[in-house]
């Protein structure tokens, strides 16, 4: 099992004031000092947070991996072409939305996916897709060739009762084991957090985790240093 972590929000905390700190790029920095196994940062078209110039610097100062995640458009996969992150995880991306709300439909743009996925495998980029916990996601996934998809597991951190948690618990499972099967790298994230993340972590397909939001707001009170190595303490993860 590895972290991977979103460092999105720090970019979110500057452009609250449109002033030039906290630098995510010094973040990626101090992630991976703290022991993180990969760097993750969307670069939506809007720019609401991460922009052009950090991703840049980011890739240049990443050591471990770098995880792009980015719509399915020409101008993303032009970027994702000159920056050469390790991976690109593909994610459907809405304007008014507040955080990414749900996994990519494959079925209503297959031949689109297909190609990006091509022109990134031609630069030896690795393609996950972000897809929701559901076995037919896995087989399209599967058959446009993803390396990786990475489980939304939005609805399982929401859901309340212990029912419903069981419930989106098993789909993840299920889907983990599917497309482990299919000879995919499974990974997981979206809403994960101290306190929930341990049932996702014991499923024993999924090889790593991505989280954002809850490690960035926990480094607001500990420090960013402190709130990976948490995180990382909690994974049972060597620093
Ligand atoms: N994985 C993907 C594909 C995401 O879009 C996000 C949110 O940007 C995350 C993981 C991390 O989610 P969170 O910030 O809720 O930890």
């Amino acid at each position: 099992m590895k972290l991977a972590i979103n460092i999105d929000h720090v970019a979110t905390i500057r452009e609250a004031r449109g002033e030039n700190e906290p630098d995510p790029v010094i973040a990626a920095g101090i992630c991976e000092l703290a022991g993180a196994a990969g760097i993750v940062c969307h670069l939506r078209e809007d720019r609401r947070h991460i922009n052009d110039r950090d991703l840049k610097l980011i890739r240049e100062v990443v050591k471990t991996k770098l995880d792009l995640e980015m719509a399915a458009t020409d101008e993303m996969l032009k970027i994702a072409i000159d920056t050469l992150p390790e991976i690109v995880t593909l994610v459907p991306e809405k304007r008014q939305e507040l955080t990414t709300e749900g996994g990519l439909n494959i079925l209503a743009d297959k031949s689109r996916f297909e190609n990006i996925i091509s022109e990134l495998h031609s630069k030896d980029i690795l393609v996950s897709l972000f897809i929701d916990p559901d076995p037919a996601s896995v087989d399209m996934a599967f058959e446009i060739k993803a390396d990786i998809i990475e489980i939304h597991t939005g609805k399982y951190a929401n859901v309340r009762s212990e029912k419903e948690i069981l419930t989106e618990l098993s789909k993840i499972a299920v889907t983990s084991r599917l497309a482990s099967e299919l000879g995919m790298i499974v990974t997981a994230g979206h809403g994960l957090n101290y306190q929930n993340v341990l049932p996702v972590a014991a499923i024993s397909e999924i090889s790593e985790i991505s989280i954002g939001h809850s490690i960035i707001s926990r480094a607001v009170f500990t420090g960013l240093e402190r709130a990976v190595k948490d995180m990382l303490d909690l994974l049972n993860l060597k620093k």
